[in-house]
């Protein structure tokens, strides 16, 4: 295998607390192993659709330009989840959508940039694609992110504690107001078709009900919780329902669906929210904190796993390995081959002691 002179790293879908700080650590590993680091812009966009770019597509990532990044939210080199190379949507003259391959394109800004190896952090889609650039001979070590935590094979991934925090917090908010107005509040987060978010957040913000994709919903059953909450004195009541929960038999609520990209789920909350005013008379109010939860900074477990696994994906690389994620496995992290992390989407299973706790405690799961 030759000798690494210069590596790229990129960027992709749903952006999430900790990707600077996951840019900063492959910069200074790699800068301090003698290697040129730079940033392919939106994904892959940068290789394949240069002209958008007034750099070329490519950023240069020196010391300077990743100083005092650790903290911040967002991605600087920027990242998208739409237009996959793989299967990249071409509208005709006609107005007829074309679906083509263009990773021949995106191998062969690789070979002119003169790149060796790439460090592709992303969810199970950027990370399906780092793995088809593999297999045409691309050098490439993964890094897991996502809010959702829904990838296979790692404890973890980065970003999920930080949109944790923050729907907790908010959960901790709504609780007076739901109170005071004698209410129910419904909050629905984001978590695409995993229910993690929705379940660590309603059981550390002591939701009463909590609606999650892996278990099908009867509404009858959540608003008889809410009377049953009544009768014991309780006017208020905390619904925390996930983007992709459904009710049994039903299918999900989706908000839009566009060409190139996954659908885009929301919409839950909203019809929950209807029916349990309508089922127990209380008045009721939804709150979606939709992208809320991947903005801000990352916590101080998001930052650290960041700056692990980043530093870890240029030790991969250095160690001569390829076509591997970088896992949490505590008190380590362990690389694990791409093409099982992202073979089946990481849910949450119904005997994990998480439910169990949940349901130890009176949660209301619809079931
Ligand atoms: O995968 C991260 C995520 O935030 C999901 O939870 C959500 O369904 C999706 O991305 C939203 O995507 P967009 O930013 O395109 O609306």
């Amino acid at each position: 295998m030759s000798k690494i002179k210069r590596i790229a790293i990129n960027t992709g879908g749903g952006d999430a607390p900790g990707l600077n700080a996951v840019i900063r650590a492959v910069v200074i590993a790699a800068l301090n192993r003698g290697w040129e680091c730079y940033g392919i812009r939106d994904g892959y966009n940068g290789l394949f659709l240069p002209e958008r770019y007034p750099d070329g597509g490519l950023m240069r990532l020196t010391r300077e330009r990743v100083r005092g990044i650790t903290h911040l939210g967002g991605t600087i080199i920027g990242t998208t989840n739409k237009g996959n190379p793989l299967e990249y949507p071409i509208i005709g003259k006609n107005g007829k959508v074309r679906i083509v391959d263009r990773s021949s394109e995106v191998m062969r800004g690789f070979r002119k940039h003169r790149i060796d190896a790439l460090i592709a952090v992303g969810g199970d889609g950027s990370l399906s694609i780092a793995n088809e650039l593999e297999k045409k001979g691309l050098r490439v070590v993964g890094v897991p992110k996502t809010i959702d935590n829904d990838l296979d094979k790692t404890v973890v991934t980065f970003g999920f504690d930080t949109a944790l925090s923050f729907a907790t917090s908010c959960l901790d908010r709504l609780h007076s107001t739901a109170e005071a107005h004698q209410r129910v509040m419904v909050v629905e987060v984001m978590g695409r078709y995993a229910g993690w978010i929705a379940l660590n957040t309603g059981i550390s913000g002591t939701a009463d009900v909590i609606l999650i994709p892996e278990i099908p919903f009867d509404i009858r059953k959540v608003a008889a919780k809410i009377k049953e909450r009544e009768r014991a004195g309780r006017t208020h009541s905390m619904v925390v329902v996930a983007e992709g929960a459904k009710h049994v038999g039903g299918e999900r609520v989706v908000a839009a669906k566009e060409i190139g990209r996954a659908e885009r789920l929301g919409g839950i909350g909203e019809l929950v929210t209807r029916q349990i005013q309508e089922m127990t008379g209380r008045e009721s109010r939804v709150v979606v904190l939709g992208h809320l939860l991947r903005g801000g900074s990352p916590t101080t477990f998001d930052r650290l796993i960041s700056l692990r696994f980043g530093a870890a994906a240029v030790r991969a690389l250095d160690e001569g390995m390829s076509g591997v994620m970088v896992a949490l496995d505590p008190p380590t992290v362990r690389y694990v081959p791409l093409e099982q992390a992202t073979r089946r989407m990481k849910c949450v299973p119904l005997d994990c002691d998480t439910i169990l706790t949940a349901r130890d405690l009176g949660i209301c799961f619809g079931d």
